[in-house]
């Protein structure tokens, strides 16, 4: 092969500068996540942000070649998870494994990451146990105890003294449960009621009848983000909850960003406590929803999910970096343990201990804009807050 002297000469060049590695190469990063079915719309935001965050960093890290391959996991199903989590690693060679939309797929995954020497780094999976499972996990999203904490007191300041939970039976929810409770109950608060609905729920209204029997001045409520979101919440603003004045106290699971145009003016004045909105407003996240919109193919559908997963980018990227491209599963989280950054969530960082982020959490509250629109206004920041789960179990 004859290699023209100027194009040896550019590669020697940038060899002696350090800018690339002796040999180029390419590092796989497998993300798993629904991409079809009816949580969809939560994977193309992972896509949406993974994407963005390319084309903000560039797709090589210390010249070597970025390589995402996604799979598709339509629903919760911890059996396919680790099938797909076990085909990536062994047959793509992935040096990294991301994603996850669901507790129990992640929870699949993580007795595979010591033997394959591959970190995982979770863009939403929500339940705080998941981080004792594996020394590999790096999670990049919220856990339910730590969206949920601050409403406690919330619920108390806005003079709620009764509340009826109803959470979808498993991980998050069990968590959101005891978190919500917790802080509420400390703050002067009773829960009179605890309902956990299955995952499988799609009729609401049985529950809404519940809610109303209890004699409960509010409801505090979560489900995964998703179809079932938003039938709980239009069963609630639909079955007279709403109107008979019984309150609405929940994480922004429930009023996702995607979710507000069908919810229409029913949505307005709904409070939740979440780590991210889009309408967030800050120079980073500007920069981040224009480029996200551009990959999902619109700003209506961005919501959540995509900051997790431009944020887990950032993780693995800093992994790849600290590595140098060697695969060093240990090694690579160690690196990331303390990290700092901006994200557009606002300021962040890796908890050393529990490999968790530490964010803020704000109060939102459906609001209408100049432009007609319905959105989540921040009006209240909880600054830095680590995970409480694991200490509330
Ligand atoms: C989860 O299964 O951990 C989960 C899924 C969707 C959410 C929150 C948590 O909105």
């Amino acid at each position: 092969m004859k290699v023209s002297r100027k194009v040896l000469g550019a590669a020697i060049g940038a060899l002696l500068a350090g800018t690339v590695s002796a040999y180029a190469d390419t590092i796989k990063v497998g993300i798993i996540g629904p991409f079809s079915g009816p949580f969809a719309l939560q994977g193309k935001n992972f896509q949406a942000g993974v994407e963005a965050y390319m084309a903000l960093n560039g797709k090589s890290v210390k010249g070597h070649d970025i390589e995402v391959i996604y799979r598709d996991l339509p629903a919760a199903n911890p059996a396919q998870s680790r099938a797909l989590a076990q085909e990536l690693v062994v047959k793509d060679k992935v040096q990294y494994l991301g994603g996850v939309y669901f507790t129990p797929d992640a929870m699949a995954i993580t007795p595979l990451l010591k033997q394959a020497n591959v970190p995982l780094v979770i863009f939403n999976a929500a339940t705080s146990a998941i981080m004792t499972q594996s020394p590999l996990v790096v999670r990049t999203s919220f856990t339910t105890a730590q969206t949920t904490t601050p409403l406690g007191k919330i619920a108390v300041e806005r003079g709620v003294k009764k509340v009826i939970s109803a959470v979808s039976d498993y991980g998050p929810g069990v968590d959101a449960e005891v978190a919500f409770k917790k802080a509420f109950e400390a703050a002067g608060g009773q829960v009179v009621e605890a309902i956990r609905m299955p995952l499988n729920t799609n009729d609401f209204s049985p529950i809404m009848q519940r809610i109303r029997d209890s004699g409960a001045e509010a409801v505090f409520a979560f489900l995964p983000s998703g179809p079932t979101t938003l039938g709980f919440v239009k069963a609630y603003n639909e079955t007279g909850l709403k109107q008979a004045g019984i309150k609405f106290f929940a994480p922004g699971d429930l009023t996702q960003e995607s979710d507000l145009p069908a919810l229409g003016d029913g949505a307005l004045g709904l409070m939740t406590t979440f780590h991210y909105a889009v309408s967030h407003d800050s120079p980073e996240n500007k920069t981040f929803v224009e480029a996200a919109s551009k990959a999902i193919g619109g700003a209506d559908q961005l919501s959540f999910p995509s900051v997790g997963a431009y944020d887990g980018m950032h993780v693995i990227y800093k992994m790849i970096e600290a590595t140098d491209g060697k695969q060093d599963a240990q090694k690579a989280v160690d690196a990331v343990k303390g990290l700092s950054w901006t994200s557009p969530r606002g300021p962040v960082s890796i908890d050393a201990e529990t490999r968790h982020i530490t964010e803020n959490i704000y109060l939102r509250e459906v609001t209408k804009g100049a432009d007609g629109k319905t959105y989540n206004k921040e009006i209240q920041t909880f600054p830095n807050q680590k995970d409480p789960g694991l200490a509330t179990q």
